[in-house]
């Protein structure tokens, strides 16, 4: 079965269970790349790995009671997650893989994601399947982020790549990840093969005011597979990285370097 690294990654219940705590990072991207999709009312709108559901809900509101949305994600525990909260009739949570499924609810005027395309086996087959899924005039609009040097949320990421040892899901042999779709030009690349159009793109320089314990800790760091034995040295790093965006409040200013492109189908 395809993605099954990302599936068994995405329904594990501890970082489940800890997902609402990075929730308030990801949402500041809700703003830029809802108004990039340019939504109306009465649009359909799919929201492709919708996680709990909190950008689905917020394109619901703009499309209003007359349009619908449907926010489809392969983890079940996500989708779980999603249909725990508060939704309005206009929105359907979906168990799917959006690489290879049919997704029930289409053709959408709307595509749209929030840090939920970088974690396919098969990127060319996944927008391919979702360009199958677009209405005609329709756009992929997604936020992805950037590299991973102005994103320090991403503790766990930055220490594996200065050598901490880290866990890893299985992948396809393509790369995977929060940081895979920063390469611009390989993104335009997946997206011309799969049949859209070149992408413009957009960047955003957010920041995320919070406890730094809500960035970093060591039990999030040994949940995320950094080696035990050189655990203290790996979180003083991580502070010390963090140490310089403290404000006078004590707050971290933390940083988020997110863009959003967006792309019809090709004519
Ligand atoms: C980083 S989370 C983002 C969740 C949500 N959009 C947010 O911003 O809070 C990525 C989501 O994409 C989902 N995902 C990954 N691969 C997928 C696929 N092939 N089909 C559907 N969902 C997928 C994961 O299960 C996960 O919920």
């Amino acid at each position: 079965m395809a993605n099954e690294g990302q599936r068994t990654y995405f329904a594990d219940p501890k970082r489940i269970e800890r997902w609402p705590t990075r929730e308030p990072f990801t949402s500041h991207a809700i703003a830029p790349l809802l108004a990039i999709a340019n939504l109306h009312a009465g649009q359909r709108v799919l929201d492709v790995g919708c996680g709990g559901g909190i950008c689905t809900v917020a394109a619901a509101e703009v499309v209003g009671s007359t349009g619908r949305v449907v926010g489809a994600d392969l983890s079940p525990v996500m989708i779980g997650l999603a249909e725990s909260r508060p939704y309005p009739p206009s929105v359907t949570y979906l168990e799917a893989d959006v690489q290879e499924d049919a997704i029930p609810g289409g053709p959408f005027d709307r595509i749209i994601s929030q840090f939920g395309t970088m974690f396919f086996d098969n990127p060319v087959a996944a927008f391919r399947n979702l360009g199958a899924h677009l209405a005609p005039g329709g756009t992929l609009t997604a936020a992805v982020w950037q590299g991973m040097d102005g994103n320090l949320s991403f503790m766990a990421h930055r220490l594996a790549a200065r050598g901490f040892k880290r866990a890893m899901p299985p992948t396809g042999g393509v790369p995977q990840g929060p940081f895979a779709h920063s390469d611009r030009e390989w993104v335009a690349s997946l997206l011309l093969e799969a049949g859209f159009a070149p992408p413009t793109w957009q960047s955003f320089s957010l920041v995320h005011r919070c406890a730094l314990d809500d960035v970093v800790t060591e039990a999030m760091l040994l949940d995320a597979g950094i080696d035990a034995e050189r655990i203290d040295e790996a979180i003083g790093i991580a502070r010390t990285e963090l140490e310089p965006f403290r404000g006078a409040d004590g707050q971290i200013a933390c940083p988020l370097e997110v863009q959003v492109y967006a792309t019809p189908l090709a004519p």
